[in-house]
């Protein structure tokens, strides 16, 4: 694993987003896989900030997220839908029929996890993955515990998870219980991953990620054995392992 150390969240969003145009620009019919959550938030308003100045065009870029919450319809502010829409897909060009998240709302959950799965194989996998790391360090929704081997499935979420999530809605009951994640080994079949860490609450996690064991208790520790994992991690995020 390459790790990029930088000052704060600041630079570690504007590296993310350099990377990701450099790649953009090298190969435009890109796959990408996209990340929620707080940490990839800054990475996108670079690429807005990119798209709108240097009009780097996302005209054929195909983007698979890896995760939703079950239970949620797209329009809800809460889905990861909303969130994708509001936070990068409205502001580029992107084609909203290329831009792909899991259906939570779907009858038979199982038969969507396989389409999923199917839909990323077709169009002959993901060049690059975005991740964020939970505390616990779960990759998308892949908690502790979950077999390495594990494609697109439906997760019971960590109530440690659920209670990291609840900043976003007016009450943790509201927190949905239940998601559908790429597995890790959807994850791991990524051509290339970039994971971002920021912050000191995730200090521990990066110090067990870099020295800890492989895992399937430690949901992150499986991207030791991919051979093209960058790491972007500030001062905070570091500060437990130098
Ligand atoms: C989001 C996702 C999660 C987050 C993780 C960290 O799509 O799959 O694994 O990356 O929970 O969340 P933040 O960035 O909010 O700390």
């Amino acid at each position: 694993m390459n790790i990029i150390q930088v000052q704060d969240y600041t630079e570690m969003s504007r590296t993310a987003a350099e990377i990701v145009i450099g790649k953009v620009k090298g190969n435009p019919n890109i796959k990408l896989g996209l990340a929620t959550g707080g940490t990839p938030k800054g990475m996108y308003d670079n690429l807005i900030e990119d798209h709108v100045r240097n009009h780097t065009s996302y005209e054929h870029v195909t983007s698979f997220n890896l995760d939703e919450y079950i239970g949620l319809k797209p329009n809800d502010p809460n889905s990861y839908h909303f969130y994708m829409d509001d936070s990068l897909f409205t502001h580029i060009n992107i084609n909203k029929e290329r831009t792909h998240l899991p259906n939570g709302t779907a009858d038979d959950t199982n038969r969507e996890c396989q389409r999923y799965d199917e839909m990323i194989d077709s169009v002959g996998g993901i060049d690059l993955q975005i991740l964020g790391i939970g505390q616990n360090g779960h990759i998308g929704f892949n908690e502790p515990g979950t077999s390495f081997t594990s494609g697109t499935h439906v997760v019971t979420l960590e109530d440690s998870t659920r209670q990291a999530n609840a900043r976003y809605f007016d009450s943790i009951d509201e927190v949905p219980t239940h998601a559908v994640t790429m597995g890790i080994s959807t994850i791991m079949k990524s051509k290339e991953i970039l994971l971002l860490i920021s912050g000191e609450e995730k200090a521990e996690t990066l110090k067990k990620l870099i020295h800890g064991n492989i895992s399937e208790e430690f949901p992150a520790s499986i991207l030791k054995k991919h051979n093209s994992v960058t790491i972007i991690a500030d001062q905070k995020a570091l500060s437990g392992v130098i």
